[in-house]
């Protein structure tokens, strides 16, 4: 089996930010909001991130840093023995883990 290894900003802005590091086990097509869904399930149900259409790319939601650039959890596909460094969105209001206030 392939795993994909994500590391994840944890926290919020009065506890400060810790990085969590998560294996996930890799299957075909999975996005990186595939992914957490998958450390929600298994690992910490408390990871906050803000989604609502999970694949079409239309509520755009789930937008994050993912090593270094912006984009959308669902539409950024996993690569199996990568490691992937994800953060909150540095230019909103940070709520909690990968949770940002909407604009
Ligand atoms: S969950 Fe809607 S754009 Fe990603």
């Amino acid at each position: 089996m392939s795993y994909v290894t994500l590391h994840v900003v944890r926290g919020d802005a009065e506890a400060g930010r810790t990085i969590e590091d998560y294996e996930v086990p890799y299957h075909e097509g999975m996005s990186l909001l595939d992914a957490i869904f998958w450390i929600r399930e298994h690992k910490d149900t408390s990871l906050s991130v803000r989604y609502s259409c999970r694949s079409a790319n239309a509520c755009k939601e789930c937008m994050a840093v993912v090593n270094g650039k912006a984009g959308y959890l669902c539409s950024i596909r996993a690569v199996p023995e990568s490691e992937v460094h994800i953060e909150p969105l540095p230019s909103l209001p940070w709520i909690k883990d990968l949770t940002t206030a909407l604009e």
